[in-house]
């Protein structure tokens, strides 16, 4: 066995639905655009969440540059689409298979589109739609300079995939056999079989978002499980809006009254007591400090009960990564904000299991 340091080359971004992944996952590519690598980011739902998210225009199934990162390093983008991904695949493996219905090429999709191909395989075989499109990630995992999985230096240094939701991870990753069986001997089981070796192996690390809340700890606990089971490499729980401690200056009363009258009117200087106002009543700036002392103690609580839920997280047995709530919502400041956090403290490598990982 090599390297137990290895950085993983396949980073799988999964998560309760709304946690965070598509953030998670394209912070990840710019903090690993940062460190001067070439990065693909992949999503395969067609939600355009990373476009929507980069403020670009909607990804096509092509890759296209997003970003830049520190020493050469960039952000590739790819939406892959089930009916994109089956004429690639059926080029890739069957380019002569179909000459005599439509020729190859382009031509591939109007055959497909005349059969009804993709809504067939999407009804019938929904593994198998999914096989195609883990199976084009896995292509841009392997791709090398010269366009064959030949050992030579690899196009992407790190491809992270918008995974779907924990509720449909494995079945996506193709965990269950039912599409073995469905192909049994066929190149669709042979594709499969190889995406399972690589989701398998130490390249790949799968990473868990959650919200340090009840029902996304808990799938997360059952996701954990789940994949480590099946032996899929765990890398880190990231939770993602964390609210930071209520800010300095909370407190005992008349410290807060200080520091408010210091702030509106620095010059002035005829608080010092604190807790009433000057004429010995209570003034406005007493109900500005109670609403203030109010906020911070629900923030406290709400503080207090992601405390709780974060404990809880680490019983996935992964290290935990936290990134904070970000009062604004996410704009590009803040997922650049959110990419130097995770740079910052890099999610780990799984680690290596001692057979070698599953068979
Ligand atoms: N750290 C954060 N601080 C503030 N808002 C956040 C943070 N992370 C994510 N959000 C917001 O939460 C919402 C959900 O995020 P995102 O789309 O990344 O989740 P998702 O898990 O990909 O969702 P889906 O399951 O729908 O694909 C978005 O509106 C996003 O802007
Ligand atoms: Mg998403």
């Amino acid at each position: 066995m090599t390297a137990a340091t290895a950085a993983p080359r396949l980073h799988v971004v999964t998560g309760k639905g709304g946690t965070g992944k598509t953030t998670v996952a394209v912070a990840l590519a710019l903090s690993l655009a940062d460190e001067g690598r070439r990065v693909l980011v992949c999503e395969v739902e067609g939600r355009q969440g990373v476009s929507r998210l980069l403020g670009t225009e909607a990804l096509p199934y092509e890759e296209v540059e997003l970003a830049e990162g520190a020493g050469g390093g960039q952000v590739v983008g790819l939406a892959v689409e089930p009916r994109a991904a089956l004429v690639d695949y059926l080029d890739t493996f069957h380019g002569g298979a179909l000459g005599g219905l439509g020729g190859r090429g382009a031509r591939v999709s109007a055959v497909l589109d005349r059969a009804g191909a993709v809504e067939f395989i999407a009804d019938v075989a929904p593994g198998l739609r999914d096989v195609l499109l883990v199976g084009k990630v896995y292509e841009a995992v392997r791709r090398t300079a010269t366009g064959r999985s030949d050992g030579g230096r690899p196009v992407y240094d790190a491809v992270v995939l918008d995974a779907p939701p924990t509720g449909r991870i494995s079945r996506f990753l193709g965990i269950g056999d039912e599409l073995a069986q469905l192909a049994a001997g066929g190149p669709i089981a042979a594709r499969a079989a190889s995406v399972a070796a690589l989701l398998r192996s130490e390249q790949t690390a799968v990473h868990l978002v959650c919200l340090p809340e009840e029902l996304p700890v808990t799938e997360t606990l059952e996701a954990a499980a789940e994949l480590r089971s099946a032996g899929l490499p765990l890398g880190a729980v990231v939770a993602n809006r964390v609210l930071a401690p209520p800010a300095e200056g909370g407190g005992p009363r008349a410290r807060v009254r200080t520091a408010l009258r210091r702030a509106l009117a620095p010059d002035r200087d005829d608080d010092a007591g604190g807790g009433v106002g000057p004429s010995g009543g209570r003034d406005a700036l007493d109900d500005v400090v109670e609403a203030l002392l109010a906020q911070d103690r629900v923030r406290a609580a709400r503080v207090a009960e992601q405390r709780r839920w974060l404990g809880a997280a680490a019983g996935a047995g992964r290290p935990l990564r936290e990134l904070p709530d970000l009062p604004g919502g996410i704009d590009l400041e803040g997922l650049y904000r959110l990419a130097d956090d995770l740079a910052a403290s890099p999610l780990p490598a799984p680690q290596p299991s001692p057979a070698g990982g599953a068979a």
